[in-house]
């Protein structure tokens, strides 16, 4: 008994398998505690000779239980250092790192390209007085120009109350508040009473341009948006104006450059054109001017509004806007190299 006691304990290397060790021969009805009980049972004169023997064993146990359980102690200290100590030799884990969204990456790329050029970029309300989205950009109730922008209307007892379906009301809203010279880009997102499909979502983002004062002319238009466009696209660009309507310019035109994608025939991207149109713009319309209060024989000026998922698309090859709102990540981890 005494050995095999003394050798399992020495095998012993966890607090808790030394509690079991010493229930097993110590505790109540250990082993030992047992045989202690059986002396009653024997001769009375072995008692006192086996006694002695049984006594000195539970006291000889009894101390090896204590020496093993400071040793132990320090085996499982050991263990718990080891098992926490930081290899400062191992190569580090890389967090992963988000992107920015392929939409935001366009926005700050083509404003900087006009803050560059003079412009400050400057944003607005999504939700919009329908006299800012409309009316004050020469666009009247009732006038069938309203229809061109499938407009969502907020309900409102008041004022007229839309979520903007352009971000030309921030023409008004710059020109109210500041007087010329006005060089300003907004960009914003956008919203549309339509129904979803590859070239066409019911939010999309906008970047406004204008530039109001004294002695502007369409070749500035002209001039700023070439520049723009070889910056973003490549500098052998060409670019192309024609005429185009808006309420709120006159004359109104859209701009296009020509297609970097055309190999000879059957292009899937400007369908054989040779021409890609990138967004609608035109000199500011008199009128415009007149409601913010600008004298329009003293100043001119010109706008521009662009969607940006169409110049990521026209950038990058995407085949459907709807890509960018599903929020996954195999499509948006691609654009991973912030400008
Ligand atoms: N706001 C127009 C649109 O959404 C674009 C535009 C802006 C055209 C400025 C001319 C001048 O279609």
């Amino acid at each position: 008994l005494r050995q095999r006691a003394k050798r399992e304990l020495l095998a012993i290397t966890t607090q808790a398998a030394l509690a079991e060790w010493y229930a097993r021969y110590l505790g109540r009805r250990g082993e030992l505690t047992q045989l202690l009980r059986a002396l009653g049972t024997l001769p009375p004169e072995q008692r006192p000779i086996i006694g002695r023997l049984a006594n000195e064993l539970r006291d000889e146990l009894q101390a090896a239980y204590e020496e093993r359980e400071r040793e132990v102690r320090e085996i499982e200290l050991a263990a718990r250092i080891a098992a926490e100590a930081i290899d400062v030799t191992l190569p580090g884990r890389r967090p992963r790192i988000g992107t920015l969204h392929p939409v935001t990456q366009m926005i700050r790329e083509v404003t900087d390209i006009f803050a560059h050029l003079g412009f400050q970029v400057v944003e607005g309300p999504e939700v919009e007085y329908g006299s800012y989205a409309f009316d004050a950009l020469n666009i009247p109730p009732e006038h069938p120009a309203r229809d061109v922008w499938d407009t969502i209307f907020i309900e409102s007892d008041q004022k007229e109350i839309v979520l903007r379906p352009h971000t030309s009301p921030m023409q008004i809203r710059v020109m109210e508040r500041r007087k010329p010279p006005v060089r300003v880009v907004v960009p914003g997102r956008c919203y549309r009473y339509e129904a979803v499909d590859a070239t066409h979502e019911w939010h999309f983002h906008q970047i406004e341009g204008l530039a109001v004062d004294e002695q502007i002319t369409m070749a500035d238009l002209k001039g700023t948006l070439a520049e723009f466009a070889r910056q973003l696209f490549g500098k052998e660009r060409r670019v192309r104006f024609r005429c185009d309507f808006f309420p709120f310019v006159e004359p109104g035109v859209d701009f296009a450059i020509d297609c970097m994608f055309c190999r000879g025939e059957g292009c899937r991207v400007c369908g054989q054109s040779g021409w890609i149109e990138i967004l609608g713009a035109g000199m500011v319309h008199p009128q415009v001017l007149r409601n913010v209060g600008y004298d329009p024989d003293r100043y001119t000026g010109w706008a521009f509004g662009m969607g940006v998922e169409r110049l990521v698309m026209l950038r990058y090859g995407v085949p459907d806007i709807r890509y960018f709102y599903q929020g996954d990540l195999r499509f948006l981890a691609q654009f991973d190299r912030i400008p």
